[in-house]
């Protein structure tokens, strides 16, 4: 046939096919056989419950395993043990810390309450970060290496792919904060 190889209308199918095969595929999880981890041949493999059992009634993400975990937890989803240790007491500390202020990305968010719902101070304070706004200095680079947020962000929390989770504050006329006076580090805030 003359012409174009591949005519407009042909493209415009092949990429809506590509983008609903995709969305498909987005929501779905590997069979626990067929996962690599656990042993195919072992008898235990099908008593267990499939990722996509569990999973799919969840709220939908579209990275990571495909769960907005937080929202699963505040709307009441999930109802996850604090401990295997009766009394152990929950602390959840509503403070955000407000970082990266001087660059040009939106400024970066990190709240305390979501954090403290899955996580006990100590995961965190004193050897992964100081308590104290500004003490810690935090890079993109080392973030990117697995380090500071990356312990965690990228490996059992939402991948560092997505930017604006956390960059998630908009600057003011879109620019770099530039008050008179010298920025600070970091910024304390309030509840959200
Ligand atoms: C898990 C949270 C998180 C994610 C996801 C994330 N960042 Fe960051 N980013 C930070 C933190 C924290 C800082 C350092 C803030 C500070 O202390 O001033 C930072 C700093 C930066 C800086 C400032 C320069 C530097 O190296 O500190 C840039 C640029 C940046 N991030 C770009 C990105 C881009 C692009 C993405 C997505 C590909 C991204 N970030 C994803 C948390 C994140
Ligand atoms: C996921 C990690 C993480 C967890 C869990 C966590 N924090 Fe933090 N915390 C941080 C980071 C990051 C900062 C910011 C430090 C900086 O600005 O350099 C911070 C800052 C602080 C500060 C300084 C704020 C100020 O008033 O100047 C205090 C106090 C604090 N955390 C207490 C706690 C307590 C109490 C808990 C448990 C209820 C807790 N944190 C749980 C990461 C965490
Ligand atoms: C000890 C592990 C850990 C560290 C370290 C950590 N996070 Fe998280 N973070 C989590 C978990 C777990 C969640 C909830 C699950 C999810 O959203 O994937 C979360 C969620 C978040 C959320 C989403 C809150 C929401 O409302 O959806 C933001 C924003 C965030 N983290 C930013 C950061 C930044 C910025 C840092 C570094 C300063 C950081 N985190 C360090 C474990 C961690």
């Amino acid at each position: 046939m003359p012409g174009s190889i591949f005519p407009a209308e042909r493209l415009a199918f092949v990429l809506a096919a590509w983008l609903v095969a995709g969305t498909a595929l987005a929501r779905d999880w590997l069979p626990l056989a067929k996962d690599g981890v656990h042993d195919p041949k072992s008898p235990a493999v099908r008593q267990l419950q499939e990722p996509r059992d569990a999973l799919s009634v969840l709220p939908a993400d579209t990275t990571g395993n495909m769960v907005r975990w937080v929202e699963a937890l505040e709307k009441g989803a999930i109802e996850p043990r604090a401990s295997i240790r009766p009394g152990t007491k929950v602390q959840i500390l509503d403070q955000d810390i407000l970082m990266s202020l001087k660059g040009g990305m939106p400024i970066v968010r990190f709240p305390h309450r979501q954090h403290t719902l899955w996580l006990d101070c100590s995961n965190c304070h004193e050897q992964l970060f100081k308590s104290q706004t500004g003490a810690n200095k935090l890079s993109m680079f080392q973030i990117l290496q697995g380090e500071q947020c990356g312990v965690c962000h990228g490996a059992v929390a939402f991948p560092l792919t997505e930017c604006n989770r956390c960059h998630s504050v908009p600057r003011p006329n879109g620019r770099a904060l530039s008050p008179a006076a010298p920025l600070p580090p970091h910024a304390k805030t309030g509840a959200k």
